[in-house]
């Protein structure tokens, strides 16, 4: 049962006459922090007798004095200012443990009102390889993914690919001019790519080229600006506005030099290589030309389709690696590409309907609340990003009847999801929740987006490889350490691959999604803390009890034995084991998969704590050990599930 849940209606029942909004007052009511003050805590009546006029202590009693709870807690204990403590009673507690224990879905049942969820995640534009970038939007989705669909929602994920953009320009275009035959037979994914970086390395060669003398201009005139106000800031040090005039002007002069500098360090490398050097001066309109390709692309030429129709498959197969590696499958991925038929009659009915306007050549939606507008057709008559989301949102609601669409995807496309989801209600859209589930970015060790020491992004098929054999460094000393080594080596390889991998994706979830955070390996594969490898240990720390036992939990399942929570520690992990639904509920308030990674660590934690004090095998009443054999038992089952909907897998013997 989810005593929270339950806890709140009955709130909501002795709240009834004193508020019109008991539901604002029964959110406040949470587990609590620490045990003297009882499982959960209400902190509510000291808000609603501010409002009411009246004494908080009185007004708590009344409240105590209608609330019946008698069936599931102690009598609730008015403290301090007002708060009102409930102490769930331990045989009911007990009770409980052993239903869950028995029920395939670990006591947490299915919503009442099942919505349909479309979640876009993963959505990697194609033909680039997959880089750390990709990470978040991918195992975030896939856990939001799970964990709705475990709930009881009807859930459909879509990898919304950008298999329609500039990219493929450049790859039609250095296919038809640098292709090296051999070798796109060979890969063809990694001779493709590497077209594509060469054509975008050779049309930024002649941009920068034809940026800089504007940039250094540029430089000079704000060199000059910040004499100026460096002067006026120095003969008036108290005026805090022309300070902050000569620090922003400054800054300015910072980031155009840096700006100068990784122009001309990017020019020097083309111009010290004399095939690159050769290729840029015989390709002098290579932007041009490849926007063209692109364009060409879009019109439906012959020749850029069928390349087209050559290339994204191969590009499609080379993402479904990366996925399967991450355990990760889409119901649907409706590229880009799939909505091109539909833009230009989404185009025409804004215009009609007077959402969107001509200015400057462009037709565009103009926002209520924002300055950037929101264009749905370039000048030069292309359709845009925010086309094709509108497109796809009249499909998804529509067609696929969504109730709810989650995008989740990096915090800089804010703005654009703002214009989206604006644009998306005045177009009628209105009984649609469209949630934009943002994320900050990964960092490396200098504070700044995680690169390479070149400089190059890390690409995400090396970084699991990477975490794969560093687990495997982990795994190998934990097992020589034994007496006996238990693991051969493809078990060995095997938890590797688990502990890797696992590891990578939990230290994505367990940080809050909208900070940035910084990638360690360190501490991503810890054997102690908030980490995947800890929960995942304490699992295969529980299934040794059984193994080592000789037990097996089946018959434990089909007729749990009674639960005995006299030691407090037993009591705190039947506690924990009896929250996982509440730790769900908590995911989806607001699409925060880190809800349920704090949650397994605590029930780890709380395992801990019970394994310290309480024996097992060793446990002389039969009873009582059949009792602390559940709760093993129990607990190995609620962090697999947690895990397992997390995208974490477990090895039964580590
Ligand atoms: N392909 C885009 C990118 O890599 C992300 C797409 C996200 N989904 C969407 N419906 N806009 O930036």
């Amino acid at each position: 049962m989810n005593f929270l849940a339950e806890l709140r209606t009955r709130l909501h029942g002795a709240l009834a006459d004193l508020t019109e909004t008991p539901d604002v007052y029964t959110q406040m009511l949470r587990p609590t922090q620490d045990g003297r003050f009882g499982d959960f805590q209400a902190n509510c009546v000291m808000a609603l007798a501010k409002q009411r006029g009246a004494s908080p202590r009185d007004l708590a009693a009344q409240i105590v004095a209608s609330l019946e709870v008698a069936d599931l807690c102690e009598p609730p204990e008015v403290a301090g200012p007002g708060f009102i403590n409930f102490r769930l009673k331990t045989d009911r507690l007990a009770a409980a443990t052993r239903e869950i224990a028995g029920s395939e879905r670990l006591g947490v049942a299915p919503v009442a009102a099942p919505r349909k969820y479309i979640v876009d995640y993963s959505s990697p534009n194609v033909a680039k390889p997959m880089h750390v970038g990709h990470l978040r939007s991918t195992v975030i989705g896939n856990s939001l993914y799970r964990i709705l669909k475990f709930l009881g929602h009807v859930v459909l994920s879509d990898n919304h690919v950008g298999d329609w953009g500039t990219q493929f320009g450049m790859i039609i275009y250095g296919y038809k001019h640098f292709r090296d035959a051999a070798a796109y037979q060979q890969e063809p994914v990694r001779e493709l790519s590497r077209l594509y970086r060469l054509v975008n390395q050779l049309s930024d060669y002649h941009t920068l080229g034809n940026d800089l003398p504007k940039l250094r201009e540029t430089l000079a005139q704000k060199e000059q600006a910040a004499v100026t106000a460096d002067a006026a800031a120095a003969a008036q040090p108290k005026d805090k506005d022309l300070q902050k005039a000569a620090k922003k002007t400054r800054s300015d002069v910072a980031s155009l030099k840096d700006e100068i500098a990784s122009a001309l360090k990017k020019r020097e490398i083309v111009d010290s290589d004399a095939v690159l050097k050769s290729l840029a001066e015989s390709h002098p309109q290579i932007a041009e030309l490849a926007r063209k390709e692109t364009a060409k692309l879009h019109a439906g030429d012959a020749e850029n389709n069928r390349l087209w129709h050559e290339f994204l498959p191969q590009c499609l197969a080379a993402l479904e690696g990366m996925y399967r590696r991450l355990g990760i499958s889409f119901d649907m991925a409706l590229g880009e590409s799939y909505y091109n038929p539909m833009l230009a009659g989404i185009v025409e009915e804004l215009t009609k309907s007077g959402l969107a306007r001509e200015s400057d050549g462009a037709i565009c939606v103009f926002s209520k609340t924002s300055e950037a507008p929101f264009i749905v057709r370039k000048k030069d008559g292309a359709f845009t990003y925010a086309t094709t989301d509108l497109a796809t949102i009249r499909y998804r609601v529509e067609t696929l009847k969504a109730d709810a669409i989650l995008y989740v995807v990096d915090a800089r496309q804010s703005e654009h999801f703002a214009l989206l989801i604006e644009t998306a209600g005045r177009m009628g859209y209105d009984r649609t929740e469209f949630k934009h589930v943002s994320f900050g970015t990964i960092m490396g060790p200098d504070g700044k987006p995680y690169k390479t020491r070149s400089g190059d992004t890390v690409g995400l098929e090396g970084l699991l490889d990477e975490g794969v054999e560093r687990a495997r460094q982990i795994v190998d000393e934990n097992d020589n350490q034994k007496p006996n080594p238990e693991l051969s080596p493809e078990q060995r390889a095997l938890v590797a691959e688990t502990v890797g991998i696992g590891g990578i994706i939990y230290a994505d979830l367990h940080h809050n999604r909208d900070s940035d955070y910084v990638f360690s390996w360190e501490k991503m594969l810890a054997k102690t803390g908030d980490t995947a490898t800890y929960i995942q240990y304490s699992y295969a720390r529980v299934n040794g009890i059984f193994r080592k036992g000789g037990i097996d939990p089946a018959p434990l399942r089909l007729k749990p034995p009674e639960i005995q929570l006299g030691a407090p520690q037993e009591r705190t992990l039947a506690l924990q084991l009896n929250r996982f639904g509440e730790a769900l509920a908590d995911v989806t308030v607001d699409y925060r998969p880190n809800q349920l990674t704090q949650y397994l660590y605590e029930t780890a934690n709380a395992f801990a704590g019970f394994f310290e004090n309480c024996p097992v095998l060793r446990e002389e009443d039969e009873a009582l050990r059949q009792s602390r054999l559940l709760l093993c038992d129990l607990t190995a089952r609620v962090l697999k599930q947690g895990l397992e909907l997390l995208g974490i897998g477990v090895a039964e013997q580590m």
